[in-house]
């Protein structure tokens, strides 16, 4: 991985993969902003990575409308090198049965804070010649998700936005990710999980291949079944087919 500057910011952070990346960007010596709503939480993962570099907590719900006031004043004069935008809310279940509520929320996190997070960073990063922003997509976003079906429009998002900032910013030193994991064993995935997916990963492993592809992209898909999966979703089977194998996926995760 390249040195992209001082400070890494982590949304997302209290647990699962976002809590894997402050640990990982801890070990390779960047100072951290770690942001999700649970204060607590936060503190556990801060609290086991200050002997190594000084880490900065700030709850808050990253589908706020003061979002950016609030993220300008925890930052200050810090200057970012790394970005991880990896909180997102993931409404499961049947699009009309779902509140209303539920899905714009989805909109908000997974779509408008990484937007607003981006456009804070990216001009200092541009100014530097250096700096990496990492948006947390999903396998949801080729193709359309039943059961999760903002969701995976949010991660189509993320993506798309990743792709475009990516080519806007390569010329100017700064490294864009989108990367579309698979089944990840996180807290929150073990918790809806009834049975084994294949190839699922652990976080560290997800976290990993992300920090090493840093530079390349647009896309990183992690795990080689992974990979492979989709590449056989996306280009050998027609589109309704793999719409359909997506949502008889989805609905071994319904409640
Ligand atoms: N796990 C998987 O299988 C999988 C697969 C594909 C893609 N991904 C992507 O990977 C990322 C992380 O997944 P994960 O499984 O680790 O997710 P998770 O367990 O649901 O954790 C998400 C993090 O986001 C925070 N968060 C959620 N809503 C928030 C809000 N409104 N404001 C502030 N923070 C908020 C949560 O903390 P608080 O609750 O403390 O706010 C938590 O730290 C997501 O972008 C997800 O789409 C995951």
């Amino acid at each position: 991985m390249r040195t992209y500057g001082e400070w890494a910011v982590v949304a997302g952070a209290s647990e699962g993969l976002g809590a894997a990346f402050a640990a990982a960007l801890a070990d390779r010596g960047y100072k951290l902003v770690l942001l999700a709503r649970r204060a607590d939480a936060l503190e556990a993962v801060a609290a086991g990575l200050r002997g190594k570099v000084e880490v900065v907590t700030r709850a808050m719900d990253l589908s706020a409308p003061t979002l950016e006031a609030e993220v300008r004043e925890v930052l200050g004069a810090r200057e970012v090198g790394v970005l991880v935008c990896n909180a997102a809310h993931a409404p499961l279940g049947a699009f009309a049965q779902r509140p209303l509520a539920d899905g714009l929320r989805a909109l908000d996190v997974n779509c408008r804070a990484p937007v607003t997070l981006s456009h804070l960073v990216l001009p200092g990063m541009v100014a530097r010649q250096r700096g990496a922003i990492v948006l947390m997509s999903s396998l949801t976003a080729f193709q359309g998700s039943p059961f999760l079906a903002v969701y995976g429009a949010t991660k189509s998002f993320n993506l798309s936005l990743a792709e475009a900032l990516w080519a806007e910013a390569k010329p100017h030193g700064v490294d864009v990710l989108a990367v579309c994991a698979g089944a990840t064993r996180t807290p929150g995935y073990l918790k809806a999980a009834k049975t084994k997916a294949p190839g699922e990963l652990e976080p560290k492993q997800v976290v990993d291949e992300t920090l090493a592809a840093l530079g390349g992209g647009p896309l990183l898909i992690p795990g080689a079944f992974n990979r492979f999966a989709s590449f056989l979703l996306r280009r050998l089977l027609p589109r309704r087919s793999t719409i359909t194998v997506m949502g008889a996926q989805t609905a071994k995760l319904l409640p």
